[in-house]
């Protein structure tokens, strides 16, 4: 646990040597089988996140000033409506729509305290710091944790709660998984509490791959970059400009793939595994699905999981979602 850095600050860490564990069994688990994938949670080290948030100014990724935009016009309304005390974000990273919401609070005289919560420890300490420094009547308590399995360590609520889950980070999770977290968040709810869940919608597949391989290349970066990970955290010697960044619009299953293709016949060492790795020329690696929803998608998993919509938000050209929902 990390040491409290002042009354109104404390951040506490979840994440130890079992999570090495959990990079290298998921490595060992998921680059053995015939089409080889990684957990998208592990493209988040420091750089990773610098990568994302650089993501998130590009032309061609609308969903980050799209669901602004739309937290803009509903969020003294949320707050109204849900009389939220606290905000307890999962998959934090830098928040930077965040202050929309904890404005808000702040405005109808409500705010008590921001509790992020993120595997990226750089992330949760950088804007743990930087919130209690701007909003000095709210504690934060910062969580570094993995939210498909350390929410039992959250505080007690302060009060009625609201949980934004924002950028789409949901829809990274595959279907089955999607809806069994769904479900894990109705304790941490409670019986006042509030779901606000950001999510890409479907819609012209040009658009959403543009999205996904922008023309500076960032996206092609941050994707790569899970190589170095590994290199570094587990002694593997992955020749990271062999591989190419691929992008592409799954219309069956309404996602969006990342892959990682290998751009020649590769062998590969994981020192810490002792593994052995081949790649044939032309063979991807999948290190990300991002989900594609409809309103009706929505209702059903939200349904799935034991919670009631209580009302979609969304944007003149309906690119993102902003769904607010309690338990049912
Ligand atoms: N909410 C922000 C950041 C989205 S990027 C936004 O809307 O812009 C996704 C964030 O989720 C990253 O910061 C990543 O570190 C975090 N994340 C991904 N998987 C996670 C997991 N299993 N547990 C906790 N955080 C996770
Ligand atoms: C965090 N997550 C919702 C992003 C997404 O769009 O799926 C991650 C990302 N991948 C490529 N670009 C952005």
């Amino acid at each position: 646990m990390e040491p409290i850095l002042d009354v109104t600050v404390e951040v506490h860490s979840h994440l130890s040597a079992t999570d090495e564990r959990t990079l290298a069994e998921d490595v060992l688990d998921g680059l053995t089988r015939p089409l080889k994938e990684l957990p998208p949670k592990h493209l988040y080290d420091a750089r990773g996140s610098e990568l994302f948030d650089g993501i998130c100014e590009l032309p061609e990724y609308y969903q980050t000033r799209t669901e602004r935009l739309i937290l803009q016009t509903h969020a003294d309304d949320i707050v109204e409506r849900t009389g939220a005390v606290e905000l307890v974000e999962l998959g934090s990273g830098s928040a930077t729509k965040t202050r929309v919401l904890l404005d808000a609070m702040a405005a109808a005289g409500t705010l008590q305290r921001y509790v992020p919560v993120d595997v990226s420890a750089t992330t949760v300490h950088a804007v743990a710091e930087l919130f209690a420094d701007e909003y000095p009547d709210m504690s934060v308590y910062g969580l570094v944790a993995d939210f498909e399995r350390h929410l039992e360590h959250l505080p007690a609520p302060a009060g009625p709660r609201l949980v934004p889950f924002l950028g789409g980070t949901i829809g990274n999770l595959p279907p089955g998984t999607r809806r069994r977290f769904l479900r894990s968040l109705a304790p941490m709810l409670g019986a006042d509490g509030h779901l606000l869940l950001g999510t890409d919608l479907v819609k012209d597949p040009r658009v959403i791959e543009a999205a996904y391989d922008d023309s500076a290349g960032v996206t092609a970066q941050f994707n790569l970059n899970v190589l170095h990970v590994l290199n570094r955290e587990l002694g593997a010697d992955f020749e990271v400009d062999a591989f190419e960044h691929v992008a592409f619009f799954d219309r069956q299953r309404e996602w969006i793939e990342m892959r990682l293709r290998s751009m020649k016949p590769q062998h590969v060492r994981i020192d810490a595994l002792d593994l052995e790795l081949d790649f044939a020329a032309r063979e991807e690696l999948r290190t990300e699905i991002s989900a594609k929803f409809t309103p009706q998608r929505l209702r059903a998993d939200l349904a799935a999981a034991g919670l009631e919509l209580v009302e979609i938000f969304t944007d003149p050209d309906e690119l993102f979602a902003v769904s607010l929902a309690r338990v049912a």
